[in-house]
C-alpha cells in the first residue's frame, strides 16, 4: 500500500470519483461528506464499479477487495488528521470552502497538502485566509474523474515553490495526464474552450445556421467528438450559462466571454437539456429534431470561424503565461477530447490564415470580441510557428 493517506471531502460526483482513483493508486482514503446519503451513494457506487472492473477482468478479486477496503466513509472530518493530502470537492461556494480549509488547517499535520477541485474559484482566495497558504493548491479533475485523463494542477501566487511539480508527479503516478495552469479564471480548459460554445451560439443567433447544422459541421468537418449544442444539452444549459457568466465577470466584462440571451432564456424556461428532456434539442421519445443542412461550403465557414477563435483563445492563454504550449495542447486533447491541440492546429492551418479570418470578423463587426491576440499578429509578422 502507498504510504500517503489521502482525504477527499465531498462525496458527490467528483469526490466519489477522486476517492476511487486514489484508492486504485494504492492509497488509504478517507472520504468525508456532511450528508450520510451522499456517503451511502458513494459507497454503493464504488462497490458496483469495483465489481464491474472485476467482471471485465480489469482487476483480480483480491485487487477489487483491497480497493474497496482502502476507502473509509466518514462524516467526521477529524478522521482526516493523518492525511498527507486532502482534496476538497464540496459545493462551489467560496466562503464555505474558506471555512473548510481553515478547519483543515487545525486538524491536519503541518506538512499536509490541502488541495481544491474547484472549477471556477481562485485558489489564492481559498488558501489566502490560512496561517500557511503555501501548502494550498488546485488539483482540478474532469468529470468523470476515473475516466478523464486530464488533471489541471494550479499553484496560486502563495503556493510554495516545488509543490506543483510534486503534485504533478503524484498525478502521473495515479495514471493521469497532469498539466500546470496559472491561477486565472477557468484555468486552461474552461477558459480556452469558451468560443466553442459562444461563437456557435452567435452563429445560431444570427441565423447563419441552425443547431443541427453547426453540430454536424463541427463533428464531420471539424473532427470534434460532439457538437457544441448537443454538448451543452448534456452538460446542462444552467451549468454552461453559469460558467460563461462567471468567466465574463472574472475577466472584467471582456466581450470575448459575453454570454448570450439565448442561453439565459433556455435557463429561465427550464430548458436545461437532457436532464429536463428539452434544451436546444427535444429528447422526448419520437420527437422530431431538425436535420442538418450538409452544405460543405456552409460547414467549412462555420468550422473556420469557430476554430480560428478557439486558436486565438489558446494563443491568448499562452501569451498571458497561463500554461506552456505543450500543456495547453494536452489540456484540450485530454480534457475535452479535441482532435488536435489548438496551437498545433493553428500551425497546421497557417497562423496567417487564422489572423486574416479573425481580422475580417473584426472588420465586419467592429467588436472587441473579435480582436486578434497580439502574439498571433507578432508571430505572423515574424513568420514564426509554435512547433517548428
Ligand atoms: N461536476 C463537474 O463536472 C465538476 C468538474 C470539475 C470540478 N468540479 C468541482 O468539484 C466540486 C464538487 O462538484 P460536484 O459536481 O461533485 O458536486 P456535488 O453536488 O455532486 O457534490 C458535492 C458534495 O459535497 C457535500 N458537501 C457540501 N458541503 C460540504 C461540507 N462543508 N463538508 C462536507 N461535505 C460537503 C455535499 O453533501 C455533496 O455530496 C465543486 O467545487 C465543482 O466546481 C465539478
Amino acid at each position: 500500500m502507498n504510504e500517503l493517506i489521502v482525504g477527499v471531502i465531498g462525496a458527490g460526483s467528483m469526490g466519489a470519483g477522486i476517492a476511487q482513483v486514489a484508492s486504485q493508486a494504492g492509497h488509504k482514503v478517507y472520504l468525508n461528506d456532511s450528508s450520510p446519503d451522499a456517503l451511502e451513494r458513494a459507497a454503493k457506487g464504488h462497490q458496483k464499479i469495483f465489481s464491474r472492473l472485476l467482471e471485465k477482468g480489469k482487476m483480480t478479486f483480491d485487487e477489487a477487495n483491497a480497493c474497496a477496503k482502502r476507502i473509509t466513509y466518514t462524516r467526521s472530518i477529524d478522521d482526516l488528521k493523518r492525511c498527507g493530502l486532502v482534496i476538497e470537492a464540496i459545493i462551489e461556494d467560496l466562503e464555505i470552502k474558506q471555512g473548510l480549509f481553515q478547519e483543515l488547517e487545525m486538524i491536519c499535520g503541518e506538512d499536509a497538502v490541502l488541495a481544491s477541485n474547484t472549477s471556477t474559484l481562485p485558489i489564492v482566495a481559498i488558501g489566502g485566509k490560512l496561517k500557511d497558504p503555501s501548502r494550498v493548491i488546485g488539483i482540478h479533475f474532469f468529470n468523470p474523474a476515473p475516466l478523464m485523463a486530464l488533471v489541471e494542477v494550479i499553484p496560486s501566487m502563495l503556493t510554495r515553490d516545488g509543490l506543483a511539480a510534486e503534485m504533478k508527479d503524484l498525478m502521473k503516478a495515479w495514471g493521469k495526464v497532469p498539466v500546470i495552469a496559472k491561477d486565472t479564471p477557468g484555468f486552461i480548459v474552461n477558459r480556452v474552450a469558451r468560443p466553442f460554445y459562444g461563437e456557435s451560439i452567435r452563429i445560431l443567433e444570427e441565423g447563419i445556421a441552425d443547431e443541427a447544422t453547426i453540430d454536424w459541421a463541427l463533428k464531420e468537418i471539424g473532427g470534434f467528438r460532439m457538437g457544441p449544442f448537443e454538448l451543452m444539452d448534456l452538460i446542462g444549459n444552467d451549468i454552461n450559462f453559469a460558467v460563461t457568466s462567471t468567466a465574463f465577470q472574472s475577466f472584467f466584462y471582456d466581450p470575448r466571454y459575453r454570454p448570450s440571451v439565448i442561453q439565459q432564456r433556455l435557463v429561465e424556461g427550464g430548458l436545461l437539456g437532457r436532464k429536463t428532456g428539452k434544451g436546444y434539442y427535444d429528447y422526448a421519445e419520437g420527437a422530431e429534431n431538425p436535420e442538418p443542412n450538409k452544405s460543405k461550403a456552409l460547414g467549412e465557414l462555420i468550422v473556420n470561424r469557430v476554430l480560428c477563435l478557439l486558436i486565438n483563445s489558446a494563443i491568448d492563454a499562452y501569451h498571458l503565461k497561463v500554461a506552456s504550449k505543450e500543456d495547453l495542447d494536452l489540456a484540450m486533447t485530454k480534457g475535452v477530447n479535441y482532435p488536435k491541440g489548438l496551437l498545433a492546429w493553428g500551425d497546421e492551418r497557417g497562423l496567417k490564415n487564422v489572423l486574416q479570418r479573425i481580422d475580417s470578423l473584426y472588420d465586419d463587426y467592429r467588436e472587441e470580441r473579435y480582436r486578434a491576440c497580439v502574439l498571433l499578429r507578432r508571430m505572423v509578422k515574424e513568420g514564426k510557428n509554435f512547433y517548428n
